[in-house]
């Protein structure tokens, strides 16, 4: 089967012995066995969730068996409460009745949340099985699927038990959003979003990702048309993470350094206070990087060039990854002081009445690491939250 090179990247760590493909095609999934890194000799174990349409589940399980390969089939719940160490014991106890071995595969099929806890599994059983990856919504296909980072919950503290576990090869197929609720959709186009506003400073370089224009520049043409495009896009995307993955596997970077890892956290220190306040699961994570980028964007307000901030802000609107309906359900706006109040708890970003955050500065696509004073985030907050009092 020929790609195009749009259609696949390849993800080349330092101190790993191969690199792995990511595959983007639309109905890729159907090719599945024909593209897989893993003998037919080898056993499958298939990990899903239950909110997962079973015509995926149908297509992938028939090209897997027809090519040969001995198929083993687990569902877990929906939702968080699947990446546990209760769910886990449950998929160790199966794979060992089943007599898998760590030569064997763990195959992830469905979210994030399957994305995570299926690679922990992998990366755990035997001391490391081998893994792939074949997300099925838009955040896993922009960023859970890609960089390694895999972990269940434990208590109340989110990927608490975690690696980083690279996967073998991960399979993308834009044909699956099609099923995809609406609200999961725009969500994981805020992430997708975000890629555009670090573009520069992840490439570390002016060459986009696009073969011939820069993220924001595909989103701005395209507008409301951005689904035309899709596959290009998510290319682009996991272009962007995959570069800064490469340079900062296991975000040993210095924090100050927008070129490592933390250039992906753009408006997340912000996204997940909202997140605790309003309680995990009541905003998406990606509506709540929407409401965090837009603090991020009016925070560093003065420090943009001439324009960008009207243009992010209409781009914003037309993309539609502001959260006003989900807004307007809850009723009320936190106040800045409870959001401030959550995020100097994060040991990561305060030092003495400061805060460091991840924020845009001069042209699109460059993001800066700064100490910022408490009042500087508190501007962001105030200002974001004006705008959007004003469009309810
Ligand atoms: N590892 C990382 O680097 C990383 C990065 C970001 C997020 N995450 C994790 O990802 C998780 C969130 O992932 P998510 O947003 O994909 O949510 P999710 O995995 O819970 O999926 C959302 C819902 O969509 C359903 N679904 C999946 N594919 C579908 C399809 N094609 N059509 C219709 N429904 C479908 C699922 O059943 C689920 O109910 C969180 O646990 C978060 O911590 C990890
Ligand atoms: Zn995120």
């Amino acid at each position: 089967m020929h790609f195009q090179p749009h259609e696949c990247l390849s993800v080349d760590l330092a101190g790993h012995a191969h690199d792995y493909p990511i595959y983007i095609r639309r109905g890729v999934l159907k090719h599945l066995a024909d593209l897989l890194p893993l003998p037919t000799s080898r056993k499958i174990f298939l990990v899903y969730d239950k909110g997962l349409p079973l015509t995926y589940l149908e297509t992938v399980t028939m090209t897997l068996m027809e090519a040969g390969y001995c198929l083993h089939e687990e569902v877990v719940p929906q939702g968080e409460a699947a990446k546990s160490l209760g769910v886990l014991e449950e998929l160790y106890a199966s794979a060992l009745k089943k007599g898998f071995t760590r030569h064997d595969a763990f195959l992830a099929l469905g979210g994030g949340v399957v994305g995570d806890l299926t690679g922990f599994l992998a990366d755990s059983y035997y001391r490391g099985a081998r893994f792939i990856q074949v997300p099925t919504t838009l955040l896993s296909q922009v960023d859970s699927s890609v960089g390694g980072k895999v972990a269940v919950n434990f208590g109340e503290v989110k990927n608490c038990i975690g690696a980083f576990k690279q996967p073998d090869a991960v399979f993308i197929d834009p044909d699956v959003l099609e099923t995809l609720p609406p609200r999961e959709l725009q969500a994981g186009l805020a992430e997708l979003f975000k890629y555009a506003l670090i573009e520069k400073t992840a490439l570390d370089s002016e060459t986009p990702a696009l073969d011939d224009e820069p993220l924001w520049e595909a989103f701005t043409r395209l507008g409301k048309r951005w689904p035309d495009e899709l596959g290009a896009l998510i290319h682009a995307a996991c272009t962007i993470k995959a570069a800064v993955v490469m340079r900062d596997e296991t975000e040993s970077f210095p924090k100050d350094d927008a070129r490592g890892r933390v250039c992906l956290n753009l408006g997340h220190t912000y996204a997940h206070a909202y997140e605790a306040y309003y309680g995990y699961g009541i905003l998406l994570h990606g509506e709540a990087v929407a409401i965090g980028m837009l603090c991020a964007l009016f925070a560093h307000g003065d420090h943009l060039a001439e324009g960008f901030l009207q243009a992010a802000l209409d781009l914003m609107e037309t993309l539609n990854i502001l959260p006003h309906e989900a807004i307007h359900q809850l009723g009320v706006f936190p106040e800045a002081d409870d959001l401030l109040a959550i995020m100097a708890k994060d040991k990561k970003v305060i030092t003495s009445g400061t805060l460091r955050l991840v924020l845009p500065e001069g042209d699109i696509g460059t993001v800066v690491v700064k100490e910022v004073p408490r009042e500087l985030a508190e501007h962001g907050i105030t200002k974001a939250h004006a705008y959007l009092k004003a469009r309810q």
